[in-house]
């Protein structure tokens, strides 16, 4: 801590102005290393104070109230122990919707909008196409493909009881709650005694990858903050999903496909073991922004 910084701790909050708040916010959160320092401690002050930029600028020099002002401290000290920003501010933006985020709860992430792109693509022109989203989370992905395809009926499940509590909430932001069905439990188990036998049309799964090996290097804005629940795919990142595969053929309609979200390398690996099954094609793997193969779209073949 600065000299400056240690001696506005001890003095603050009677009256700082939001142009100090904020070089305090900033030196702090350089102090914890945290890249985008500036910007981040705006959006947290902005949070703190119910303010925006503008009207933070225009009054640049006023006192603020030290309540608020402590406030956004208290925010800003919990960003500097590498809380994520998302649930410091609660929500993430996904396919340019809103998605609440909370403790426990696995944030979106962007290269996840290529399994909803993927699916409208396939489902588009697909006379009430039923679509299962397992692993569902925060309902990022159920709620962006309800809300494309105002035809379909959305299956979301979730192992985390408080993820469903989350990603419906979440729908109901968007009025889309009544259209998705929402199950709890394992994989596919909780679909089969609903009557969706060789009906999905298509499964699109964000499931845990991570392997232990790369948990041991995830920063820590990850690995103490985030679910693990909702990361850890066993020794090498693939065991939910060989899980799902082996259940898959099981509800999914003839030719129904498949999307999986995977992580750096792991695609390879998983169409390989794909081809030996002989249960399903593999329809293309599909990069990220950053050129990684992130996507495998795979078609169920023959009947189960
Ligand atoms: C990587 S997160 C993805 C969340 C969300 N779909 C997204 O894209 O942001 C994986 C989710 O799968 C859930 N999950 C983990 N293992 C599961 C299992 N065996 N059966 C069902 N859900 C599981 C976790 O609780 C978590 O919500």
């Amino acid at each position: 801590m600065s000299h400056d910084s240690a001696l506005l701790k001890a003095v603050m909050p009677s009256s700082l102005s939001s142009s100090q708040l904020h070089r305090e916010a900033v030196a702090r959160l350089l102090q914890a290393n945290i890249a985008n320092a500036s910007q981040e401690a705006l959006w947290i002050i902005e949070e703190a104070l119910g303010v925006n930029r503008v009207r933070l600028l225009a009054y640049a020099e006023d006192p603020i109230d030290p309540e608020r002002c402590q406030r956004a401290l208290a925010l800003i000290d919990r960003r500097a122990s590498h809380e994520p920003l998302q649930y410091i501010l609660g929500s993430q933006e996904f396919c340019g919707l809103e998605i609440g985020v909370k403790a426990g709860v696995l944030i979106p992430r962007p290269e996840s909008e290529l399994l909803v792109e993927a699916t409208i693509a396939l489902l588009r022109s697909h006379p009430h196409p039923i679509v299962l989203d397992v692993g569902t989370g925060s309902g990022c992905l159920a709620i962006s493909v309800a809300r494309a395809l105002p035809d379909a009926m959305v299956v979301a499940s979730d192992r985390s009881l408080m993820a469903l509590r989350l990603a419906k909430k979440n729908a109901q932001c968007y009025g889309l709650h009544s259209r998705i069905l929402w199950l709890a439990g394992d994989v596919l188990s909780p679909l089969l005694s609903r009557g969706l036998a060789g009906k999905v049309a298509a499964i699109i799964a964000n499931l845990p990858y991570i392997s232990h090996a790369e948990w041991e290097h995830l920063p820590p804005d990850v690995k103490e903050f985030e679910p693990r629940l909702a990361l850890d795919g066993g020794p090498d990142g693939l065991d939910v999903y060989r899980r799902l595969l082996q259940e898959a053929p099981g509800v999914l309609a003839p030719e129904g496909q498949v999307f999986m979200e995977v992580g750096m390398g792991q695609a390879d690996r998983l169409c390989e073991e794909v081809a030996n099954t002989k249960l399903f094609e593999v329809v293309n793997v599909q990069p990220d922004l950053q050129g990684i193969p992130r996507m495998v779209c795979l078609q169920r073949v023959g009947h189960s």
